[in-house]
């Protein structure tokens, strides 16, 4: 084990601007450049560490082994001419040794806490590989299930994507940056990367300012406030300006008006791809205009390097204006202690997960569940007989870990736990498919006779990880391939099925669903997915997870989303001149913040503390919560706003709060949301941020469809 061993004791902030003073007026123009150039790290040649020893890179990311890394690092403090570190950045987006659900999977836990605790680990075994940061958490909001990188966020409510956002940034930082298991976090794709026209990823966005700011920015304020170090610029143009090139977000909005004190990097070469976008004329241009937006650092494009120089000899670009951006990129360095070589121990190879990593990927696994449909059929009894067990996502540990997974280590698939639980002799496997690519029935037979042989069927759908992520937009949501028809056949074979559904994204499956007793939506779980899905379908534990994104009844419905204004003609199934459709119902599959549980919940005594507040008041809103089930269950209490009428018409709802309740059975709890008129401020077509006065309704409820109504009004 090579260890660097230099104590980590981060300076005091004034102590680091005065470093920073110090380093800038010793270094040229050329080493400034290098500050704000990052490339992909692959292995660490002979011209790498020439180019090292250099300046020529600021940053390194995505590769090297964990010694190279530190040999690398050892070049750029003791072998180049101003001894200033390389941070080294990689995608850990939900775990590294240890895969943790999909963020999409880990929203549906309404468990910030837990999602913390699942940073803080990725983070130790980051750390522990030599990496400094991560190019995580992203919190593009998405309405579009077509964009495949909806698998990578949490959803389409701001409320919640801010709460996750602000539990993986504190997750990733620890109590200081500079400790040895703490990593730089990086708020992504800044922004508005997932309102993409058609769910096409890369796509042209036209957000107006007032939706930005409403929808796609909240979940990146709140990385700010919770102290991210960095932030990374989005592929997306917004409204005609690239958002790697865009002054008003990356200036006005992150420096000027939130007070933003660390680096952006760009995306992948999103710097240069200013050009396709029709936004630069050439290399320098788009150098020129990213650097004047405030893209510190670009990521594998090398404009800044080829162009930097000319662009102030040219005096087109101030060296003042390179300066702060190099400036920013430094600080964030000496806050995670990299000048002074932070003790990091270079591990001889990737490490295994440990059992408590794994212990907490599988408690995430299994409360990011959500039961969709429930006649009865689950929990299942363990001694239920023979379980056939159907669908090649039964058994791959690459698919259920999902997109931007680092390995599948120490994987346990549902196969398998169901063998372990019941014993290898009462469980029948049948692939039906060999993937969801296949366009062949050969399999079907042996599903159908596995079904016949068994008591209870259990059948994995879904998508494999590689439709789900970065470039996997789909133009359909159904099941991929011939899974349908195999779910129809093995059907027809008369036992109770239950299907359970590892995705990416939410699918449309009715018809499905309609031969199924039960439905349970996976996602991709994970490391631990198998076992989190035995325990919920043998009852020894509960699904509490509840949808943070609509899921459509046909693609045809999308954008659909609960958070929607109201129109003129608000949808109504027996009046024909009303906003809806002539060939599908308007209300979605499963709505926002839906999931069913073993047990029932009844909701009672909604009320507000008073009928009106003033504004500048706070309400307190109650009720009770009963568990009228026969098992110990949790229940996710959600709390809505609407505001009935004001300077910008309002969505029908807006999610302001959520309480996760354990409740055993016969117990009931009162919950309370206290709402201050702050919070149900909005940005009035002058975009000033303000509370109307006026008549609003609230709601505590099991989801964003149902619920007591409660009528209050703010008055001046
Ligand atoms: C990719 C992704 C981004 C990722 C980066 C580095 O293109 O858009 O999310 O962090 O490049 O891999």
């Amino acid at each position: 084990m090579v260890c660097l061993t230099i104590a980590a004791t981060a300076a005091a902030p004034a102590e680091i601007e005065r470093k920073i003073d110090a380093l800038l007026a010793r270094m040229t123009l050329e080493e400034k450049l290098g500050q704000m150039s990052q490339a992909g790290f692959g292995r660490l040649t002979d011209q790498r560490r020439a180019e090292i020893r250099k300046g020529r890179w600021g940053s390194l990311y995505g590769g090297g082994t964990p010694a190279e890394k530190a040999e690398a690092q050892q070049i750029a403090l003791k072998e180049s001419r101003l001894g200033i570190p390389l941070i080294y950045g990689q995608d850990v987006i939900h775990g590294l040794q240890t895969t943790f659900p999909i963020p999409l999977g880990q929203a549906a836990s309404w468990d910030p806490e837990l999602v913390r605790q699942s940073a803080r680990i990725a983070a130790r075994e980051a750390s522990a590989a030599g990496i400094h940061w991560t190019f995580s958490p992203m919190v593009d909001i998405a309405r579009d299930p077509r964009w495949g990188r909806v698998a990578e966020g949490y959803g389409e409510d701001p409320y919640v994507a801010a709460a996750m956002a602000a539990a993986m940034v504190r997750g990733y930082q620890g109590e200081t940056l500079d400790a040895a298991d703490s990593i730089a976090a990086c708020a992504k794709h800044y922004v508005g990367y997932g309102a993409a026209e058609g769910g096409r990823d890369y796509n042209t966005t036209w957000i107006p300012e007032n939706l930005l700011r409403e929808v796609y920015l909240k979940p990146f304020r709140a990385a700010k406030d919770a102290g991210i170090a960095t932030y990374m610029s989005a592929f997306n143009n917004i409204n005609g300006v690239p958002a790697s090139g865009n002054e008003f977000t990356l200036r006005q909005v992150l420096r000027d008006e939130w007070k933003f004190d660390g680096f952006v990097v760009s995306d992948y070469t999103a710097v240069h791809e200013l050009i396709a976008h029709g936004y630069a004329a050439d290399a320098k241009d788009a150098a020129f205009k990213a650097i004047r937006a405030g893209v510190n650092m670009e990521m594998v494009s090398t404009d800044y390097w080829d162009n930097g120089k000319a662009l102030v000899d040219a005096k087109q670009l101030d060296v003042k204006t390179i300066d702060e951006a190099v400036r920013e990129i430094l600080r964030i360095k000496f806050r995670l202690g990299l000048f002074d070589g932070r003790t990091q121990p270079v591990p001889s190879g990737a490490q295994a997960p440990s059992a408590e990593a794994l212990a907490a990927a599988n408690k995430l696994a299994a409360e990011s569940l959500v039961l969709l449909k429930n006649d009865g059929a689950l929990p299942m009894a363990k001694s239920v007989g023979k379980v056939a067990i159907v669908g090649f996502l039964a058994d791959s540990p690459r698919d259920q870990s999902g997109t931007w997974a680092n390995g599948s280590a120490g994987t346990v698939t549902p196969l398998a736990a169901f063998r372990q639980a019941l014993g290898e002799s009462r469980v029948l496997y049948a692939r039906g498919l060999r993937n969801g690519s296949d366009t062949s029935r050969d399999g079907f037979a042996a599903a159908v006779e596995a079904a016949r042989a068994a008591d209870v069927v259990l059948l994995f759908l879904g998508e494999e990880a590689s439709l789900s992520g970065e470039a996997s937009s789909r133009a359909f949501l159904n099941l991929p391939g011939l899974q349908e028809d195999l779910a129809a056949e093995v059907a027809k074979a008369g036992k109770p099925c239950v299907a359970v559904i590892l995705a990416g994204r939410p699918t449309t499956f009715h018809d499905v669903a309609d031969k199924m007793k039960a439905v349970l939506y996976a996602w991709h779980p994970g490391a631990m997915g198998g076992p989190a899905i035995a325990s919920a379908i043998l009852g020894d534990a509960v699904p509490s997870g509840k949808l943070t994104i609509t899921f459509p009844r046909t693609v045809g419905q999308v954008p659909i989303y609960y958070n929607h204004l109201n129109t003129g003609r608000p949808p109504a199934a027996q009046e024909k001149f009303t906003s809806k459709y002539l060939d599908v119902s308007f209300t979605p599959e499963y709505p926002f913040g839906y999931g069913l549980s073993y047990s029932k919940f009844e909701y009672s005594a909604t009320k507000a503390s008073a009928p009106q507040v003033k504004v500048g008041g706070k309400l307190t809103f109650s009720a009770d919560v009963a568990n009228v089930g026969a098992v110990e269950a949790d229940e996710v209490v959600q709390f809505y706003t609407r505001q009935l009428a004001g300077s910008v018409a309002r969505p029908v709802r807006e999610l302001k709060g959520f309480q996760r309740l354990h409740l055993k059975p016969g117990e009931k709890r009162a919950v309370t949301f206290t709402l201050s008129t702050d919070d149900l401020a909005s940005y009035n077509p002058q975009m000033k941020l303000a509370t109307d006065p006026g008549a609003f309704e609230a709601w505590i409820a099991p989801d964003s469809a149902s619920g007591e109504k409660i009528e209050f009004a703010v008055v001046r």
